[in-house]
């Protein structure tokens, strides 16, 4: 390991269970030398198993909704206070649609469903950076970083709301960065990951063939979980201070491969 984060405090959103991209980010994140606070949803804090992690990372647990503007402003605060200073790295591992979990198709959408699913994973964005933005938790430096899929720019059918979700996320990432730069010397950046076996991936339709076909499509293979984990250390670390604003695809080289050898060979047997 390289101390990359060493000294450096955050808050990452989203640790389900070990496969979570938001576990394994924070695991690598511990062993570069970074401390922060965990947090997830008061009903995720029931079904996952956080305190594993907690116990693994020295962290402490405050639980937010993360569509909750005064669950996120106690939040700031409290993790303000524990780690005894401002923050320097804040992760969103957070996605959900519930249009996806009641299997209603996209050209069929409930729109009360839609709505809730928007505010988990887009709008909850802006509204974790406007807490962070409004106290001033953020030190000179620091990073901000969401999870993206590629949906947001082509179209995968069964993705679903989800898709519109991500390209509504990534707009406030660059919306927000311009001012967080401005004002606060922040960066704020998407990663755009290859389908990943967790919880929330799992809930998409015909996941199996998706991942697949992706492994195929990708020169270098899909990124794991533990490659994104990396990835998100190198955008939390000095090394990458002047990079904001972009929508950074973490994928194996998926998006711009037209098409694979190993496709067209699929098609030609
Ligand atoms: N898995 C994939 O294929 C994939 C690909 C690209 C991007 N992503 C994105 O990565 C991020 C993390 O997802 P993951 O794949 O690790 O799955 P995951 O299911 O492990 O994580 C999703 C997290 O969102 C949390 N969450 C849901 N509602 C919340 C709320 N109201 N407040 C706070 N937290 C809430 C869940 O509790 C869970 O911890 C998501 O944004 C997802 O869209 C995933």
């Amino acid at each position: 390991m390289y101390n990359l984060l060493k000294g450096k405090k955050g808050i990452i959103f989203g640790a389900l269970d070990s496969n979570s991209i938001a576990w394994k980010t924070a695991e690598r994140v511990h062993e570069e030398g970074g401390t922060f606070v965990l947090t997830n949803a008061p009903v995720a804090m029931r079904m996952g198993q956080i305190n594993e992690l907690a116990e693994k990372t020295g962290s402490q647990i405050i639980p937010a909704d993360a569509t909750s503007e005064e669950d996120l402003d106690n939040l700031i605060a409290e993790a303000t206070k524990i780690l005894g200073g401002k923050l320097d790295f804040v992760l969103h591992s957070i996605g959900m649609s519930v249009n996806v979990r009641k299997g209603k198709a996209y050209t069929d959408e409930n729109y009360d469903f839609t709505t809730k699913g928007w505010d988990v994973s887009a709008l909850s964005f802006h509204k974790v950076m406007k807490s962070l933005y409004k106290a001033d938790a953020m030190n000179e430096g620091g990073s901000i970083v969401a999870l993206t899929y590629m949906a947001a720019q082509r179209t995968f059918p069964d993705y679903n709301d989800m898709a519109d979700n991500k390209a509504y996320l990534e707009s406030v990432a660059r919306s927000f960065g311009y001012f967080f730069g401005k004002e606060k010397g922040v960066r704020v950046n998407t990663i755009s990951q290859s389908p990943t076996p967790t919880t929330a991936g799992q809930g998409v339709k015909g996941f199996d063939g998706f991942i697949s076909y992706a492994e195929k499509m990708s020169p270098l293979g899909n990124a794991s979980a533990l490659d994104c984990a990396d990835y998100t250390v190198s955008l939390f670390s000095d090394l990458t201070r002047k990079v904001t604003m972009q929508n950074l695809f973490h994928d194996g080289g998926f998006s711009n491969t037209g098409v694979s050898q190993e496709v067209v060979d699929m098609f030609t047997k």
